[in-house]
């Protein structure tokens, strides 16, 4: 295991148990509201802690991007290395003890991601890939389905829930794919979507106006999985659109066609 994806794993799994720990304590945890819909939560900042302290013991000179403490100024010039963290994906999920969260945490080397983990620690299961070396669940390899035809296909998305600019687009691309597919599913941590497109327990995956931090770790394991991964006209500009479709190759096209008659204008640039 490549050296930088192994301190990745380390405090991957030492959020993850932090994150369990108070699982059982919800009623007396601090909570704050960020905005509409969007809540903090002392978890969301002591995982985030633990997941930096881990990576400057071993790696002080490397820039951070994390979601709760935003950039970390690096002492030295500019890194070569940003780390990009999402100590808790799924927090709304985590405060309502619904099962299905994660930790995602990603690492760019010269603007190029090429290491990713996502850890859920209710399942224990470990999802992680280095570019150019597959993807693997725990210790085994996996890889993306094979499913060809949309209307065959187990899709998963996340709604819009505090910026509705696009609500009605993201509607009508939610319609067209219920009423075309096996089902959709929202399950509500965007990392798990991507590890899940990479297993094959869906077979594509579809969301607008995501952050860097919820989707970079699961884009490198999806890819690395066999996947296709863009925004939403095709292009590799999804970490800074925050707008990401994937899919399996061979549904790929299919699911592209959808978003794009749905999509508006602007987003058609
Ligand atoms: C959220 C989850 C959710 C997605 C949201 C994200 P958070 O992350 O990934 O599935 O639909 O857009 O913001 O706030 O729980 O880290
Ligand atoms: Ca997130
Ligand atoms: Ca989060």
């Amino acid at each position: 295991m490549h050296p930088l994806l192994n301190i990745a794993s380390i405090a991957a799994r030492q959020a993850g148990s932090k994150i369990l720990h108070h699982l059982e304590n919800i009623d007396r945890l601090n909570i704050e509201h960020k905005g509409k819909n969007d809540y903090v939560s002392e978890v969301d900042k002591e995982a985030e802690e633990i997941i930096i302290q881990t990576i400057k013991k071993y790696y002080p000179d490397h820039a951070i991007l994390a979601e709760e403490s935003g950039k970390t100024v690096v002492k030295s010039k500019k890194s070569d290395y940003e780390w990009i963290i999402d100590p808790l994906d799924g927090t709304t999920n985590f405060l309502h003890q619904f099962p299905q969260f994660s930790v995602s945490i990603a690492v760019k080397e010269k603007g190029r991601l090429m290491h990713g983990v996502i850890f859920d620690p209710v399942r224990d299961e470990m999802f992680s890939a280095t570019r150019g070396s597959g993807a693997k669940l725990n210790n085994y390899r996996i890889r993306t389905s094979e499913q060809k035809t949309l209307n065959n296909a187990l899709l998963a998305t996340g709604f819009p829930y505090h910026d509705f600019s696009y609500l009605d687009s993201y509607l009508n691309s939610l319609k067209s794919f219920m009423q075309s597919t096996a089902g959709v599913r929202r399950a509500g941590s965007a990392a798990l979507d991507l590890a899940y497109v990479a297993c094959g327990r869906v077979d594509g995956f579809w969301e607008f106006n995501l952050k860097p931090w919820d989707i970079a770790a699961g884009a490198l394991i999806a890819q690395e999985a066999g996947a296709l991964v863009t925004d939403f006209m095709g292009s590799e500009h999804y970490l800074e659109s925050g707008n990401i479709l994937v899919a399996n190759p061979k549904l790929y096209k299919e699911m592209a066609q959808t978003i794009s008659k749905t999509i508006p204008e602007e987003l058609r640039k």
